[in-house]
């Protein structure tokens, strides 16, 4: 730098030059976070597969066997849902459905709901989620058993009025001092099993679309 400079542009300089290095920084890291937490809920999600849907109850291959739907009216969020669908020897087996709900008290739940051929609930997970430790996150498997409650569960077991915490007249429980995390839980695996019912034919059907399709 010119020393013929006037120190106060001198310093702007030295500052933009400062400022800029600590922006493309922060964007690195961000980056590299941003993978990071991608891989770990793919690690998640597979493991989480595992869990809910038997291996031996299927033999196609179920991650290969993928489509994604958007249906807002549904699940009253316009991200994509991904559908594995199960099948053995070709015949429909299950889904496994990951459904984002916007109504936790911190923002987004991600989900994954397994729902056999049959309309009844093979289990539900939590993917992600910004609940409040000691307060809404006991939706995490890890944290209590309650999102154990939901497995062979269907639209018609409990009926309408039993899809919901018991604090307004359901059959889950809600958490001591939290209710507002569990009951997005309820009502985002109710909307599933509602969609499920409706568009059982277009979620075993639907041919699985190359990366490029999907966008
Ligand atoms: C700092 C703070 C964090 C909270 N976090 C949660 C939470 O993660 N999940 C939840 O259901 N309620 C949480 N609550 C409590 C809710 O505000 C609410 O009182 C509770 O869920 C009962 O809701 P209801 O009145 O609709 O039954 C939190 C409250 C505070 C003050």
């Amino acid at each position: 730098m010119s020393p013929a400079l006037p120190p106060v542009i001198r310093s702007s300089f030295l500052l933009g030059i400062i400022a800029l290095l600590g922006t493309a920084l922060l964007a690195a890291v961000n980056a590299l976070t941003h993978e990071r937490i991608i891989e770990q809920e793919k690690h998640r999600v597979l493991q989480q597969l595992n869990e809910i849907v038997p291996t031996t109850s299927f033999n196609n291959d179920l991650l290969a066997d993928k489509i994604e739907i958007r249906d807002e009216t549904f699940f009253r969020h316009p991200a994509a849902v991904t559908v594995y669908r199960a099948r053995m020897d070709g015949q429909a087996v299950a889904v496994m459905m990951i459904v984002n709900t916007p109504d936790g008290y911190n923002g987004n739940i991600r989900l994954l709901a397994g729902i056999n051929a049959a309309g009844t609930v093979l289990g539900v997970r939590v993917v992600s989620h910004r609940e409040t430790p000691g307060l809404g996150d006991p939706i995490e498997i890890e944290k209590s058993d309650w999102i154990r409650r939901f497995t062979n569960k269907s639209l018609h077991d409990p009926g309408p009025n039993g899809w919901a915490v018991k604090k307004d007249g359901g059959q889950f429980d809600q958490f001591t001092g939290a209710t507002i995390s569990p009951r997005a839980v309820v009502k985002a695996v109710h909307n599933t099993l509602l969609y499920f019912e409706a568009n059982q034919q277009l979620l075993f059907n639907k041919p699985t679309q190359s990366p490029k399709q999907n966008e």
